[in-house]
């Protein structure tokens, strides 16, 4: 039963899907019924201006902050409430705001910390390592220096690297470009593009709202805790109402 269930769930649902989620931090609401859906195989991106809560949302999806109320179902599995460590073995992978890597360790064994729940062995693990530093071949010639010496921009790529090591289905990154140079976040859209062109599905959460849209395939907009406008990124380009409020154009 519960086979065909997931199968059926499967082709019928999106990968992800939140629903009326509210979450704050003690009695001080921040979400207040969140809905939004990522489908297999698509760039999604969250924006929206700095306190709408897009990271207090991604804490909950990471199992860092428990929700109040709603639900987090991740290919049929419902992960609301449930702890940080379940949530990645389920294939559910973030790459916080702020980067937060271990400064003082190699850059190589931060990308090794991203597989610690790993249990399919050395030998692919090693291989998925070697795949980080064909994507990011700065790591590569950085693999042996402390993470806390490397730039902003070689920062994000060990992130981002370390995030993928753990072989998410689902990456979620907190903004992908803030206080990178330009020619450091077109690096990071292409690795990201190649990664969804061979599968990945990722979510990523941007203040940059020009950048989020060129990147993404649908977009969902938030503002003071609530997601107020989705639809395909072409579209809301186009947007007069977008346009205005988030690129800066009248
Ligand atoms: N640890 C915290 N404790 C209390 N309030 C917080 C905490 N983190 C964020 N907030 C508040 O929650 C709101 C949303 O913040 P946040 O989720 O960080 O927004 P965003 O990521 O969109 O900039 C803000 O009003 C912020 O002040
Ligand atoms: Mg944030």
């Amino acid at each position: 039963m519960r086979g065909s269930f997931r199968h059926i769930w499967a082709v019928a649902m999106p990968m992800l899907l939140v629903k009326d989620l509210h979450a704050g931090y003690g009695d001080v609401p921040v979400l207040w019924g969140v809905e939004l859906e990522v489908d297999r195989g698509e760039i999604a991106c969250l924006v929206g201006s700095n306190g709408a809560g897009k990271t207090t949302l991604l804490r909950t999806l990471s199992g860092l902050l428990a929700p109040k109320s709603g639900s987090i179902v991740f290919d049929g599995e419902n992960l609301r409430g449930a702890e940080p460590e379940r949530i990645l073995a389920a294939g559910i992978a973030q790459v916080p705001e702020g980067r937060r890597l271990f400064s003082a360790m190699s850059v190589r064994d931060n990308l090794l910390m991203g597989a610690h729940l790993r249990r399919d062995g050395a030998e692919t693990i090693g291989r998925d390592l070697e795949r980080m530093y064909g994507l990011f071949p700065i790591l590569r010639d950085r693999q042996n220096q402390d993470a806390g010496t490397l730039s902003g921009g070689e920062q994000q790529m060990c992130a981002v690297a370390r995030g993928l090591m753990s072989a998410p289905r689902l990456l979620v990154i907190d903004e992908l470009s803030l206080g990178l140079a330009p020619a450091v976040v077109d690096q990071l859209c292409d690795a990201l593009r190649l990664l969804n062109r061979e599968g990945l599905t990722i979510l990523v959460v941007e203040q940059d709202v020009a950048t989020a849209l060129e990147l993404a395939h649908r977009a969902f907009v938030m503002d003071t805790g609530r997601v107020t406008r989705s639809g395909p990124c072409e579209a809301l380009r186009n947007d007069p109402a977008i346009r205005e409020a988030y690129l800066g154009v009248i």
